[in-house]
């Protein structure tokens, strides 16, 4: 889910950003010729060569406002960095396949799944989880105290987290557009009437804040 974003993406896996980043690329080769299309074709390559990691990355990440460093294999995920190496345990292990959203994180305005996010993709940009999330009453986390948005609580961090990238995004959404947002997480005590009225409620509370 790395690059998936809730609120621009169409058919999958294809994002509007994605589009109009390629049409724009497209527009710039068809004014360019001789040297510089020479060039513009050996900026992409270069940067489509696929890069090979071994042994151990030294990684600055950017956790919570927080510049923290970690030592990690390449295939370590952003979930296992942040809960296992830098004692972030905001977002939960569930499913570990992009199925559940109980791992959401936000990585620079966006919901990932962490469990299957590589860390060393998240180098330079900003990395939010629930720790740095207000808690006080016009906060999400009040909001699903108050409607009961939990039972036994494994999807509530990533629910929380998600509908927070959600209000950042879109700070009056309606009960579609919330609906469409938290539609990468599962609640498999079935709570999601009291989600909905707490993604609703700390909208409100914010608009009145
Ligand atoms: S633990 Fe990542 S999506 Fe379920
Ligand atoms: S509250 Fe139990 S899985 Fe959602």
């Amino acid at each position: 889910m790395a690059e998936y974003d809730p609120y621009e993406s169409g058919p999958r896996g294809h994002s509007r950003r994605d589009f109009f980043r390629g049409s724009g690329v497209a527009a710039a080769t068809a004014v360019l010729t001789g040297q510089a299309t020479t060039a513009l074709d050996e900026a992409k390559a270069a940067e489509s060569e696929p890069k090979v990691l071994s042994g151990e990355v030294k990684l600055t990440l950017q956790v919570n406002g927080e510049s923290r460093s970690v030592t990690v294999e390449p295939r370590s995920t952003l979930l296992d960095t942040l809960r296992n190496r830098l004692d972030v345990t905001g977002p939960k292990r569930v499913c570990d396949r992009s199925s559940c959203g109980a791992c959401t994180t936000i990585v620079d305005g966006v919901p990932v799944y962490s469990c299957t996010t590589l860390a060393v993709a998240c180098q330079g940009k900003t990395i939010e989880t629930l720790e740095s999330f207000d808690t006080g009453p016009t906060g999400v986390p009040h909001a699903f105290h108050q409607h009961d948005g939990l039972m036994c609580g494994y999807c509530t961090p990533g629910f929380v987290t998600a509908c927070k990238a959600l209000l950042d995004k879109n700070p009056n959404p309606t009960l579609e557009e919330v609906r469409r947002g938290l539609d990468g997480n599962i609640c498999r005590c079935g709570t999601y009437i009291g989600v909905l009225e707490a993604a609703l409620a700390a909208a409100k509370a914010q608009k009145g804040a």
